[in-house]
């Protein structure tokens, strides 16, 4: 099947969606997506941060589609032609629907440890309007414990169902969901269950904003002042590939490797997220691969292998052996 997106043209097979043909081509014509997670059966088709402008629907039936439409659960058709940076009219669309998405969202960023890798951030910079123009009370909860390492800020919420999804297809049993509907839905534990198999962490790598926060790791540091480095362990329960976040010697927290669209690329469990907490619990691979666009991202390696080079090039001109070869 043939797409053209952005005036690029790839070939796909039958049943790709539109969002998955715009990530084959790459991030330049990817539209963002808050809800869709690739390995999350049925996600998608929530936030509609990913609507696209099919202005041919296929060779066969060449006329536009008159609304946007979500490109994460929109098959391609052969022959289909899709706008979405190049869109003028379409943008305007994506700026209105992340000022929904931002109408009960509390502006706490600088209280909140998501940020510096939080999707509604990167949204609303990249897609968003200068000013809200929600005049009304936001919605207010108090913030409340999933198990004893697990915080819900439900203000923060928007409502995405993907640690619904975590719950339902990862681990055994799900005792949360999103309850009563519209301006009043909220996700809740029923009567306040924990949340206590192996692998409910990962809720918490899903969430694309700081609705859920690991409380072994709350108010701990920014995440701009750690450095990720991917470590491994001999885990019986996971692949116990994980990323390590480090500042200085210290493991401040434990999270699942993500891809390049910010995706758990294998969902770990909670002992190698919350119980081991020291740099010898970890072989270290080396620094961790930030694809985006983030202030984690900066500066950070470059920095250190200017460093090491400097290093190496004075114990080299000294003589030194380096202090691993030591005898
Ligand atoms: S708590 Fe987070 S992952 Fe769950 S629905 Fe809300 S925003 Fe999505
Ligand atoms: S990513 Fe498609 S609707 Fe949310």
């Amino acid at each position: 099947m043939k797409v053209t997106i952005d005036g690029i043209q790839i070939e796909v097979p039958k049943g790709t969606t539109i969002l998955q043909a715009a990530r084959m081509i790459g991030p330049e014509v990817a539209p963002p997506a808050m809800c869709y997670y690739s390995s999350l059966k049925t996600s998608g088709g929530y936030c509609r941060t990913c609507i696209v402008k099919v202005t041919q629907g296929s060779s066969a039936n060449p006329s536009p589609i008159p609304k946007p439409v979500a490109s994460c659960r929109t098959e391609v058709m052969d022959g289909m032609v899709v706008e979405n940076n190049i869109n003028a009219e379409l943008l305007e669309a994506r700026k209105g629907v992340v000022e929904f998405l931002l109408i009960n969202h509390p502006l706490d960023c600088p209280v909140c440890d998501q940020a510096g890798e939080c999707k509604l951030q990167d949204l609303g910079y990249g897609h968003g309007s200068a000013a809200t123009r929600f005049e009304f009370k936001r919605r207010e909860y108090e913030a409340i414990d999933i198990g004893d390492k697990i915080k819900l800020h439900m203000n923060r919420c928007i409502l995405c169902y993907r640690c619904v999804k975590v719950a339902e297809q990862i681990t055994d049993n799900r005792v949360h969901g999103v309850i009563s509907r519209g301006d009043s839905s909220e996700i809740s534990t029923y009567i306040e269950n924990i949340i206590d198999n192996d692998f409910s962490g990962n809720v918490i790598d899903v969430c694309p904003v700081g609705a859920l926060t690991d409380k072994t790791f709350r108010f701990k540091q920014r995440v701009w002042f750690t450095k990720p480095v991917d470590a491994h362990r001999n885990c019986d329960k996971c692949s116990g590939k994980t990323r390590v976040w480090l500042k200085g010697e210290e493991v401040v927290r434990v999270t699942a490797r993500k891809d390049q669209w910010d995706e758990v690329e294998e969902f770990i469990c909670n002992s190698c997220r919350y119980d081991y907490k020291k740099t010898s619990d970890w072989v270290i691979e080396g620094p961790s691969p930030i694809h985006r666009n983030s202030v984690i991202s900066q500066n950070h390696y470059q920095h250190l292998n200017e460093l090491k080079l400097q290093a190496l090039k004075q114990q080299n001109a000294l003589g030194f052996m380096p202090l691993d070869k030591k005898p």
